[in-house]
Parts: structure tokens; C-alpha cells; sequence
């Protein structure tokens, strides 16, 4: 099975644009699993709610779900993206996998980071899983990285891979994954955005350094900091199922749930 991350800039407000240049970048490479950036569509620094609601879209009726939608049954892949989304009178942080059979997974972000947290809500879909045949693929978005939870939730529900839109304008993550694989026994496509927003007096620089990770916590490739780039690599799913770490340690029949929820929240 190939993975692959797409490292792109964005334009902040220019949907259409955005939307071609990530199909543009898709159709020069071959593989089965493409991971688009947090919010590749719209971009990240909103100055209004009015703003957000603007290029919010509907899931799955809006352009960039459909759009999608149809460049997977080209293709006859699968693509997990970030996207602003609108539901009724709230906006979310949203990631979407589609297929060749069209919606799989909707997934809106758990753990808002900063300013997201003026614009958008914290997320009630949870955690979820989509079983493709071959694999289970999960969803979480960018800061989701800093709570162990939320990779852990995903593997025990079964996820093989983790495919992981970001928009990172901290140094951490790309390490700390290496973490959440291995402790997981998972592998994790970390898709991040390169580019600067400035607009409504807040800068921020995207910092790229997109990677792929195995189960044991082995980068298997990784994008520059600071160049548009599609990385491939590919990998035997299966390999996530093993989740035997020493010769009498298993990852998760080792757990012992009933220590870790004690007198605790
Ligand atoms: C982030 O969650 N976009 C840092």
C-alpha cells in the first residue's frame, strides 16, 4: 500500500485555487492514500466569524467534499483532508476520508488549538475508524498530537494507519509522533502546510516537515521545511496488527485500564 503526504501552501480565502493546486500536485503521483493539510482549502488565520461561516462548507454537500469525492474515484484512492465545516449555526476544525465509494469518515477536532478556539467548536464527532479491506484508517487533526488519548483511542478502536492533516506552527510534533507510532503501533502520515498568514495583526508561519511513521516509530520519509512536495512510501498495513513490542510485552494486552482511571478524570 503507497502513503502519501501532501506539502502544500495555501491561499487563505481562495478555495478554488487551493482546490486545483492540491489536485494538480495529487496527479502527477501514484498512491493509495493521500493526506491533505488541516484546512488546505480555506487557510488558517480567520479575522471574523463572518469569515469562517464564509468559507465553511457542508459536509459531504459542499464543493470541497464533492471535489474530493471525485478526484478519489479517478484516482481509485483514498483522501483525508482538512476543511472548515458549517453545521446548522457552529462551524468546525473538520478532516474528512473519501474513496472511490465516495464519504468514509467525518471527523471534527477534538482539541482546538488557540485562536481556533474563537472560531471554531470543539468537535462531538469522537474518534472513528474506516475499514477499507485491506486496513483501518482514523482521523485526528494537528494539536489532537498533544493528547496521548487521542492517538490511543484511535488504535484501539482498530486504526492501522492514522492519517493526520496539520497546520503546525510549533517544533514538537514531528517528534513526538515518532512517540505516538510506537507506543500505538501504529503508522501515522502527519501532513503539514509551508507559508505565512498575515492578516488581522497575527502572523503565523506553517513549518512544514511533513513525515511518515511506522509502528516502531521509524521516520520513513519526510518533506523540507519549507517546499511544496509529495512524499510516497510504501508500507505493509498489516505490520500495525503486531502489537508485540518484547518478547513478553504486547502494547495493548499489557494495558491495565482499571490503574489509569482511578480517583481521576
Ligand atoms: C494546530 O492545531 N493547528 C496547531
Amino acid at each position: 500500500m503507497k502513503l502519501a503526504y501532501v506539502q502544500m501552501n495555501c491561499e487563505f480565502g481562495e478555495i478554488e485555487k487551493n482546490l486545483k493546486k492540491a489536485s494538480d500536485m495529487m496527479s502527477a503521483y501514484n498512491a493509495d492514500l493521500f493526506v491533505l493539510p488541516e484546512l488546505f482549502n480555506s487557510g488558517y488565520v480567520f479575522t471574523s466569524h463572518e469569515e469562517v461561516r464564509g468559507l465553511a462548507e457542508t459536509i459531504p454537500a459542499g464543493q470541497t467534499c464533492q471535489i474530493l469525492v471525485d478526484l478519489a474515484k479517478k484516482k481509485k484512492c483514498y483522501i483525508a483532508a482538512g476543511l472548515a465545516e458549517k453545521n446548522g449555526d457552529e462551524c468546525y476544525n473538520s478532516a474528512v476520508l473519501v474513496g472511490p465509494q465516495g464519504m468514509c469518515l467525518h471527523y471534527q477536532k477534538t482539541h482546538l488549538f488557540s485562536d481556533e478556539k474563537k472560531w471554531f467548536k470543539p468537535g462531538t464527532t469522537g474518534f472513528g475508524v474506516f475499514d477499507i479491506g485491506s486496513c483501518k484508517i482514523g482521523l485526528m487533526v494537528c494539536f489532537d498530537w498533544i493528547f496521548p488519548e487521542s492517538a490511543r483511542t484511535l488504535a484501539l478502536f482498530g486504526a492501522d494507519i492514522i492519517c493526520h492533516p496539520t497546520n503546525l506552527v510549533m517544533p514538537y510534533c514531528q517528534k513526538a509522533m515518532t512517540t505516538r507510532t510506537l507506543e500505538n503501533g501504529v503508522f501515522a502520515v502527519t501532513a503539514n502546510r509551508i507559508g505565512t498568514e498575515n492578516r488581522g495583526g497575527t502572523e503565523l508561519t506553517f513549518t512544514g516537515g511533513s513525515q511518515i511513521v511506522d509502528p516502531r516509530g521509524t521516520v520513513l520519509i519526510h518533506a523540507a521545511y519549507g517546499s511544496e512536495e509529495i512524499g510516497v512510501v510504501e508500507i505493509d498495513p498489516l505490520r500495525a496488527r503486531d502489537k508485540i513490542i518484547a518478547q513478553k510485552n504486547d502494547l495493548f494486552g499489557d494495558r491495565r485500564p482499571a490503574m489509569y482511571y482511578r480517583d481521576s478524570n
